[in-house]
């Protein structure tokens, strides 16, 4: 299975770094090729909502950023991974910048079945702290129809060291293994 994973995060070495490793590496072990792009590091450009696409056969306005890179990936994978620390009960912008891309193919995506799968961390333990983006995620697998893979939901990491230290690290791995 080709498996396109998607982090958010603008910390290289940081919590999420280390579960999308670990899940990258779990889903390696088992077979999977696996395409990731860190997309903070990246120059992509936010939709205008212009709808350029629409009148274009799905040509971004934003033509040369590295947007091209992930559609690419996007279009043939089967499973995608969505990466990310909450920001404020949610992915963060760097991270939904690309979703809002997805919309110059849209009705590909919707044609294509996929799985999607989320992890996300944040320092809160409160147990409704993932609920927006639990929400989020499941809306994402119901517009494009796509399988819901699974997501898994870090509690009260607020540092990498809080995640080399947790049960987390070893639930990444697996979690790669299984998709
Ligand atoms: C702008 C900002 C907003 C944040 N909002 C939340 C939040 O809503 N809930 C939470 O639990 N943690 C929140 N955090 C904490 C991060 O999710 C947490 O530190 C995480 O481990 C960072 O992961 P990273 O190192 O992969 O970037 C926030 C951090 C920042 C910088």
């Amino acid at each position: 299975m080709k498996l396109l994973v998607l982090t958010g995060s603008p910390h290289s070495n940081g919590t999420t770094a280390l579960l999308a490793d670990e899940f990258c590496y779990g889903a390696m072990e088992a077979g999977h090729e696996v395409i990731r792009f860190d997309t903070a590091k990246l120059k992509i450009n936010p939709c205008l909502g212009c709808d350029h696409c629409r009148k274009n056969e799905g040509k971004c306005v934003h033509e040369y950023d590295d947007m091209i890179e992930i559609i690419l990936h996007l279009l043939t994978a089967d499973a995608v991974a969505l990466v990310s620390p909450l920001y404020y009960f949610g992915m963060t912008a760097q991270l939904k910048r690309v979703i809002d891309r997805f919309y110059s193919i849209n009705s590909l995506l919707r044609e294509k079945p996929k799985k999607l799968y989320m992890i996300a961390a944040g320092a809160d333990t409160d147990k409704w702290a993932m609920d927006a983006i639990k929400a989020h995620y499941k809306c994402l697998c119901s517009y494009f129809r796509w399988q819901e893979g699974g997501t898994l939901l870090a509690y009260g990491l607020g540092s990498r060291q809080n995640a080399e230290n947790s049960e987390y690290k070893i639930m990444a791995k697996n979690f790669g293994k299984e998709i």
